[in-house]
Formats: C-alpha cells, structure tokens, sequence
C-alpha cells in the first residue's frame, strides 16, 4: 500500500513514484533516509584523487548528496524510479536510469559504491552485491546500510514502524531481508572484506521526531505543506545544515552505533587488488 492511497503489493517500486514529494521533507515519509545517508557517508573518507567518482546505486531522489560535499567525488546515482532520479539530478547527482543487478557502468570504474537501504528491496540481492563489486576498482570502498533477515528486525522495521509515522506502510517487503553473515560471505566471495556494526536512531531525537510527526498528522485539516518540514531547507542544493535548522520543531534525529546487528546495519569494505 502507498500513502497515495492506491493498493500496491508491498516493495512494489511505484511507491516511490507515489512518495515522491516525501523525498526532500526532513521530517517527511523517507526523513529516516536523511538520517541514514549522513551516517552513511560519515563512512566516505575525502576522495584520494581528482575526478574519484562515487557510484550510489538505488540512489533515490539523491539524499547522499548534501553529505558529501566537499569530499571531491563526482557523484553518479543508479536507480529504477524516474521520478526519483528528476530530483537527484537536482542536488547534482549524474543520473542513470536502471537496474542495479545490471549496472551499465563499467568494471572498476568506482572508488567508492554505496548501496544505502537498497539490498532490502531487490529481490536477488546477490546478483546486485555482484555489481557493486564488480563496480569497484582495486582497493575501492563499499559502504552499504540495510535489515537483516531475523524476527526482531521483521518485528521493528515493519510490524512496529508501519504502524507509527516512522516508514511508509507496505515500503518494505520483509521476505527480502538480508541476512548479514550471507552479506559479509557475498562480498567476501567478490573480494569486498565488509566488516558491520549495528545502528539505530538516537532515541531522544527519534522520540521528539515522533512527537512532531504525529502532531503534525492529527492537526485538523493538515496538509503536508503544513508539515513543520515544508521549509528552505527542502530546495535543491540545500546544505544538511540548512536542512538541521530547517526542522523548526526540533533537532533531527542522529543515527548511532548500537551492540546488535540484529536489525539496521551497516557494512564497509574494501575491494581487494
Ligand atoms: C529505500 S530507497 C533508498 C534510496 C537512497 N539510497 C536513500 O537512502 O535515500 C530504495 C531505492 O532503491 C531503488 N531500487 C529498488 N530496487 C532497485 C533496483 N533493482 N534497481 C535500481 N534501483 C532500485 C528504489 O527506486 C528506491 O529509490
């Protein structure tokens, strides 16, 4: 199902084209996006050479870009849905329109893949592990975040979430999760040695995010232009610190190291020579 109102089986990609007004909302439908692309490219040391090109495969509507500014890369985003990638060229981001089980990129021409709560959605997952790496050049990075395939994460991420304003209802398909040995082993296999920790929302950003989000829903007559996110940090080229500020009710939410990978994980790696 997608917020549009319209009933789509669930991971069904033209939910994005539903929600594509969500994208640049920071305290939107995809606002835990925005918290996950900053970890994410916390992960993206600057570029070690001119020209280094970053490949973000189910790149969106281009939340990586504002975080890595200044890092130096030329940023090409990967993805299916159209009308995410109109509004990541927007924030910058050289758009190809396809499949990441199919890549028309060339081998080894990346410095740096990220493959942000992607894995999740794709449904041969290995064949796309296969691209990234092959995308890399030796000695390249893969920086990647998803869920992992186990009970807590099914119960979290959707049971739990899809009934509090935390992720679009029917977004995740919980059959496509990922197990994270079965990762670390895929990559290993392709000559990534990814190494993961687990990561969760930091909670008194998260609670007071939930409180805004609720509110901002039960206000009578509320549209989402009366959201408290309908603001300046939303225009393309906007700094993640014009986004911060922007969030007039409140600090966003950040995303922190935690014990478990049981449910949202991270993984970096790097291609072997
Ligand atoms: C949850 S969103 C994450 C977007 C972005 N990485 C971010 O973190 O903001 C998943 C994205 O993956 C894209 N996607 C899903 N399956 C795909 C596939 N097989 N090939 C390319 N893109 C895909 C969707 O269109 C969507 O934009």
């Amino acid at each position: 199902m997608s917020d549009a109102g319209r009933t789509l089986p669930r991971n069904d990609p033209r939910q994005y084209d539903d929600l594509a007004g969500e994208w640049w909302r920071p305290d939107g439908a995809f606002a835990m996006l925005h918290w996950l692309a900053e970890a994410r490219a916390a992960l993206v040391p600057p570029a070690s050479r001119p020209g280094a090109l970053l490949v973000d495969l189910g790149c969106g509507a281009g939340l990586l870009a504002p975080h890595l500014a200044g890092k130096g890369y030329r940023h090409v985003g990967v993805d299916l849905t159209r009308s995410a990638l109109e509004q990541a060229v927007a924030h910058g981001v050289t758009a190809v329109n396809g499949d990441v089980t199919a890549v028309p990129l060339a081998d080894g021409c990346a410095d740096v893949v990220a493959a942000g709560e992607l894995l999740e959605h794709v449904p041969d997952w290995r064949r796309a592990v296969a691209e990234a790496c092959r995308l890399l050049r030796p000695g390249g990075l893969l920086v990647l975040d998803t869920l992992n395939d186990t009970a807590l994460s099914r119960l979290l991420a959707v049971r739990i979430a899809e009934r509090l304003p935390t992720v679009p209802r029917g977004i995740h398909d919980p059959r496509l999760f990922v197990d994270a040995r079965a990762l670390v082993a895929e990559c290993a296999r392709h000559g990534v040695d990814l190494r993961l920790r687990g990561v969760r929302p930091g909670m008194p950003g998260l609670v007071g995010w939930l409180v805004r989000r609720m509110r901002a829903a039960g206000r009578p007559g509320a549209t989402p232009d009366d959201r408290p996110d309908a603001t300046p940090g939303d225009r393309p080229g906007a700094t993640p610190g014009d986004r911060r500020t922007a969030t007039a009710a409140g600090p966003t939410p950040r995303i922190v190291p935690t014990w478990s990978t049981a449910v949202l994980y991270q993984g970096r790696g790097t291609r072997s020579g």
